[in-house]
Order: structure tokens, then C-alpha cells, then sequence
């Protein structure tokens, strides 16, 4: 298997016509790929059918019954963990469907997770695609008022929802958010909840409100164990994903089915390389992308062992992802470098003392991997002996686009590598041009389609076209800068656009401001991202107030709580700076420019400030800088 970088498009074609002949499928398709990126109408496999849990379940009984499918590794590590073989997830999974049947569920309804970490989540999921239903799962971490938005948007009937969720010493009362939430119904802004199903996790009171919600073990007792597998259409949806852009609202980026399902599928077994009893641990949250691709769909389309962990790195000890790592003798390791960093500050006896002989593959995913943090990750965790796939790609790509195949490419720590075959990347200068140089920086552009590409942002098809396909012409930009060396490897340097990453996570400056902007002192405000130790990015705001206060400190707890209600505590400002007037064009413009270059500490390149509106602010932003 070699990396490719140039393929024509009828080889392209060919060669994801033979990655989808290894899948199930009930009918094969009549086209591979039609549509373009022109007119973004892009379409994979049509007139295919198919069902992606027959793929994920069903093909593997034969063979794999008995095997493990699921580990569930819980936050507290005195509670026994669980396991489902490939069977026992193919009952659970048929069962939760005929409970979504039982309340109404049909193809193309849309329901909702907002839960913590447990097999429930991962079993509901298949149940959605089992007949046809398509998931939007809500990250836990989100507001309530959050949560509200992205069901309006999504126009979701059910919610499924925890009690309680566990996250180290914390509980979440997701159920009493769930209700939060859905107080915020008014005649004008409405959503189309109907029915709430409460799993039982930590035993928090919660209130039922009758003829809406339902216990998820009260009901499941009477749902039969054979479900149908719905005979979907190639591009039917299967899911609806949120994740923050240049704007204040959400974007929920729609996947189809059998185009992801064939490179999510495809691109897990070839980028970890992938062998029968392998154990694959991803330790992202369900609630992002890279929990729906590379801990459910992609290790279970290949019928391998996949590990949920309910907890957080640093629970109860700073030891615990190196303990977990044993007692399942993990194989595979997925996770992201601000963990790696958040567990690098604790010292290297922790991971030194374990010595973690089962390991043999390290993954990384969701920022750019900074080189100190990938040769600790590469001594202490992988004792030199593992390599290290940096897997580049986002939301919207569904699966992994650009990044080594373990032990086949050369390493080179903090680089991303090469594409996988199949993809196209191509770097573009400042006038749109396509950089030709094999050395080179540039933006980052997809070049021709590929099958898991996001089809739509749901319900506003032109937000798609102008969010991905307007900067360049007949190209999907991705809103990351990178470097291209000698060896035609790929360096993501980072987001282009208002778009900070924090933690590996995606948050949209207009939306934090959008949320400060909601606190009745502030007048105005402007969100940053700066270099952060451990999280990569973190958030700085400056902020303009109408009020004169004594305890500046007392307005910025006020602040950081506004925005914990709107978003959620993701998106909480690591630093506030009040101050006096942000510097504008003359036409009123924030320059984010100059404060970015206040934060990084780059005085130097600030440029000329002297055309702005208010010139005099910048130096004193400089002098309050904290
Ligand atoms: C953005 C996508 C991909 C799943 C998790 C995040 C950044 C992601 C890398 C990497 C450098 C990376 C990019 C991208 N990113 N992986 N290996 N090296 N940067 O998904 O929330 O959709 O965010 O994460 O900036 O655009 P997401």
C-alpha cells in the first residue's frame, strides 16, 4: 500500500469503487461519484443500497459472535468494567431500535443525544442508522441553551438523555439541562422534542414530565431482540454533526451514508493498520467527530475491539490513562495533544513506571501536534518503539485525509505527512493560486471530491457553498494554513480564519463574542486565540463595559458565567481584559488583527496603526496586557 499524491479522476474513481466492494452492500451502486465542487452537488455510490449496521453488526456474527466489540472503561475505576461481544451489541443495538420505533421513530426522523460517555450512547446511534433515523449527537459540555438551538435547528422528536453523567469528581445533571433546555420553547421558536428517554447512570433525581419522558430500562424490558436492518439509500443522511464557524450559529454539517461509511471504514484499517485482535482505544467524547469515526463506525465496520472511556485523563490520578492502557491491553491509542500535554506536566515516572509492552500504534488528532509534546508522547508513552500517526482533518472531511500509515511512512514529528490515497490536498497562495512549488506554504484545499466529505450544512445549503467552495474556485478550502517540505510531507500550522482551537476543540470567535455580548456591562468585545501551554489555544477577550467597576474581577466572573450559560464551559475566556475602546478602521471595523498580535506578544509586526479610528487605544490594550 503506497500514499499516492497524484491520481487521475477516473483512477480515483476506480480505486474507491474497490474500497466499496469490500463493504456489504444490498444492492451495488450504478455511478461511483457524480457532481462536483462547482456546483457542490457531490454524490457517492448512488443507487446503491445499504444498511451500516449490517456492516457494523450483522457481517461480523459469523465470525466474530464472541468477540469483544465493546470495552467500557468507567470514570470511576473501583466499578467493574463492561463488555459486549459483536453479538450482544447486535442485540442491544436491534433493541434500542425497536424502543425508537415504539415512540415514533421512523427514516428520516432526527434524534438527539445529549449524555455522557456509556454504551447506551454508542448503541443508540446504530439503533438510528438500524432504521433509517438520523443521530445529531449534543457534546455534554454545551449549555442548555445550546443544546436548545441545535434542536431547533435540527428539529430533532427524541432526546435521549442521562440522569447524570459522571466526569471525574463531577456530576452533570444532563436530564435537569434537558428540561432547561426545552422550558425555552416559546410560540415563535419552538422545538419538535416529543419525547424525552432518561438512561439511569448516577442516580440524580430528576423530574418526569408524563406522556414526554420515559426510563430507557422501563421501556427496553419489552422491546424484542430482532430488528430489521432499513434498506437505505447510498445518500440517505445517518448523521448530523454541529461544530462552530466564522459566525455566531453552529454549523450542523450532514454525512450520508455509504460515502462514510466506505473511507471511514477504509481509512481505519490503513492509516493503524489494523490486525484482528487489535484494541483500539480513541479517547475522544462521542459528542465530536472523531468519537463518531474512530471509536464507533470506523473500528466496528472493521470488527475490531473498540474502548469507551467515561472519564477524564487526569481521574482519579494522573496515571489513569496509562492504567486503563494496561488492563486492556490497548494497542492503539487515539487521543489528542492537549491531553498528552495536560499529562506531560505531571512528570515522566507516571507513564515511566507503566511499561505499557502492549502497545504498538499512537495516534493524535484535533490541533496541530507541537514537537516537545510528540517526543514525550513518542518516549514515555510509546517507549520508542510506536509510531505516531498525526492524523489531519476536520468535521466536514469525516475521515482522516492526511497522515502517516503506521510503521509504513516515515515519521517526522509534528507533521501530518501525506495524504492518504485518494485524497487530493493542494496548497493555494494569498490570490487563489495554486502553489505549484513542491516546497511551499499556503492554504489548505481539497482538490477533488472524496466520499466522506460533509454533503451539506443542514437546512442551509448556501452557508455550505459559501463556507467551503467560495474562497477558491472549484476547491474545498478547509480554513487551515500549511507547509509542504522536501518530501512532499504536510505541516498544519493552524486555522486561517476566526476559528480558535481550544483543547482540540472548535470554538468560533464571533460566537463567544456573540455570548459576552449578552452580559448586560459589556458594551462590546473582541475574542482572540493565544498560545496556551496546555490547551494549544486558549481564549483572550477584550471587552469594552458601560459601568465603571471597582472590582474589575467581579465583572469578569460575571462575564465567564454569561458565556457558561450560553455555550457552555468550553468556551469559558481563559483571560478578560476590560478596556477602554477596541482598535477599529475608520469604517468601525474591530481590528481582531492587531489584538492578535497584542496577545501573541509580536509588537513588532502590528503594523501601521495610525489610519485607525482611535489609534491611542492600542497602547494602552498593550500597557493593561495580562
Ligand atoms: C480542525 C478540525 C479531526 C477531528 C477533531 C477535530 C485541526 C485536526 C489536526 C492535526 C493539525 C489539526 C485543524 C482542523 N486539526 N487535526 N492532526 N494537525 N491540526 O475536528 O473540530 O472539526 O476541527 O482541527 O485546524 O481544521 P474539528
Amino acid at each position: 500500500m503506497n500514499q499516492k499524491t497524484t491520481m487521475l479522476s477516473s483512477e480515483l474513481n476506480t480505486y474507491w469503487g474497490e474500497v466499496a466492494n469490500t463493504f456489504q452492500w444490498k444492492k451495488k451502486w450504478d455511478t461511483i461519484q457524480t457532481g462536483n465542487f462547482t456546483d457542490v452537488n457531490v454524490e457517492w455510490f448512488k443507487g446503491g443500497q445499504l444498511n451500516i449496521t449490517e456492516n457494523c453488526l450483522d457481517r461480523h456474527l459469523e465470525k466474530r459472535r464472541q468477540k469483544k466489540a465493546l470495552i467500557f472503561e468507567p470514570n470511576n475505576p473501583n466499578e467493574a468494567a463492561a463488555f459486549y461481544t459483536f453479538g450482544e451489541l447486535h442485540i442491544a443495538v436491534s433493541r434500542f431500535a425497536n424502543l425508537l420505533k415504539k415512540k415514533g421513530i421512523k427514516k428520516g426522523d432526527v434524534v438527539c443525544f445529549y449524555m455522557g460517555m456509556t454504551p447506551e450512547l454508542m448503541i443508540g446511534l446504530l439503533a438510528c442508522a438500524r432504521i433509517g433515523a438520523i443521530h445529531t449527537v449534543v457534546f455534554g459540555g454545551f449549555s442548555p441553551q445550546s443544546l436548545f438551538g441545535r434542536l431547533i435547528d435540527s428539529k430533532a422528536k427524541l432526546i435521549v438523555t442521562h440522569d447524570g453523567a459522571y466526569r471525574g469528581d463531577k456530576v452533570t445533571p444532563l436530564k435537569s439541562m434537558v428540561d432547561e433546555a426545552l422550558a425555552m420553547n416559546t410560540d415563535k421558536e419552538k422545538t419538535s422534542v416529543e419525547t424525552v428517554i432518561i438512561v439511569r447512570r448516577t442516580n440524580n433525581d430528576v423530574d418526569v414530565v408524563a406522556g414526554r419522558d420515559y426510563f430507557y430500562d422501563v421501556l427496553i424490558k419489552d422491546c424484542d431482540l430482532h430488528c430489521p436492518a432499513e434498506v437505505m439509500e447510498a445518500e440517505d443522511p445517518l448523521f448530523i454533526l454541529y461544530t462552530s464557524g466564522s459566525t455566531g450559529k453552529p454549523k450542523g454539517l450532514l454525512h450520508t451514508i455509504a460515502g462514510y461509511m466506505v473511507h471511514v471504514g477504509n481509512s481505519f484499517k490503513d492509516v493503524f493498520q489494523i490486525k484482528e485482535n487489535d484494541v483500539f482505544w480513541c479517547t475522544a467524547d462521542i459528542g465530536w467527530i472523531t468519537g463518531h469515526s474512530y471509536l464507533t463506525y470506523g473500528p466496528l465496520l472493521n470488527g475490531t475491539t473498540t474502548i469507551m472511556f467515561e472519564g477524564i485523563p487526569n481521574y482519579p490520578t494522573p496515571a489513569r490513562f496509562w492504567e486503563v492502557v494496561e488492563k486492556h491491553q490497548i494497542t492503539h491509542l487515539y487521543t489528542a495533544p492537549t491531553a498528552i500535554r495536560s499529562l506531560e506536566k505531571f512528570g515522566v515516572e507516571i507513564p515511566d513506571s507503566f511499561p505499557m509492552k502492549s502497545l504498538k500504534v499512537l495516534g493524535s488528532v484535533g490541533e496541530p501536534i507541537n514537537e516537545e509534546a510528540w517526543q514525550w508522547y513518542h518516549k514515555h508513552v510509546g517507549k520508542n518503539k510506536c509510531p505516531i500517526v498525526d492524523t489531519w482533518w476536520q468535521t466536514e472531511t469525516g475521515g482522516i485525509m492526511i497522515s502517516p500509515l503506521a510503521g509504513i511512512t516515515k515519521l517526522k514529528p509534528a507533521h501530518a505527512t501525506l495524504p492518504l490515497k485518494g485524497i487530493v490536498p493542494i496548497l493555494v497562495d494569498e490570490k487563489g493560486n495554486i502553489v505549484t512549488e513542491l516546497v511551499a506554504s499556503g492554504n489548505l484545499c481539497i482538490n477533488t471530491p472524496w466520499p466522506s466529505l460533509a454533503r451539506t450544512i443542514y437546512g442551509d445549503h448556501e452557508r455550505f457553498k459559501q463556507t467551503y467552495f467560495s474562497t477558491y474556485k472549484d476547491l474545498y478550502f478547509t480554513g487551515d494554513g500549511a507547509k509542504r517540505d522536501a518530501d512532499g510531507f504536510f505541516r498544519i500550522t493552524g486555522r486561517v480564519d476566526d476559528v480558535i482551537n481550544v483543547s482540540g476543540h472548535r470554538i468560533g470567535t464571533a460566537e463567544v463574542e456573540e455570548a459576552i455580548n449578552e452580559n448586560p456591562h459589556v458594551t462590546e468585545s473582541a475574542v482572540v486565540g493565544f498560545p496556551h501551554p496546555i490547551k494549544g489555544q486558549g481564549i483572550y477577550a477584550f471587552v469594552t463595559c458601560n459601568d465603571h467597576f471597582d472590582h474589575p474581577e467581579d465583572l469578569e466572573k460575571d462575564i465567564r458565567e454569561t458565556v457558561q450559560k450560553i455555550i457552555g464551559p468550553i468556551a469559558k475566556p481563559d483571560v478578560i481584559q476590560i478596556v477602554l475602546g477596541l482598535p477599529k478602521t475608520r469604517s468601525g471595523k474591530i481590528m481582531r488583527r492587531i489584538l492578535r498580535k497584542i496577545v501573541e506578544n509580536d509588537l513588532e509586526n502590528i503594523g501601521d496603526t495610525s489610519t485607525l479610528l482611535n489609534p491611542e487605544c492600542v497602547d494602552l490594550i498593550i500597557e493593561g496586557k495580562k
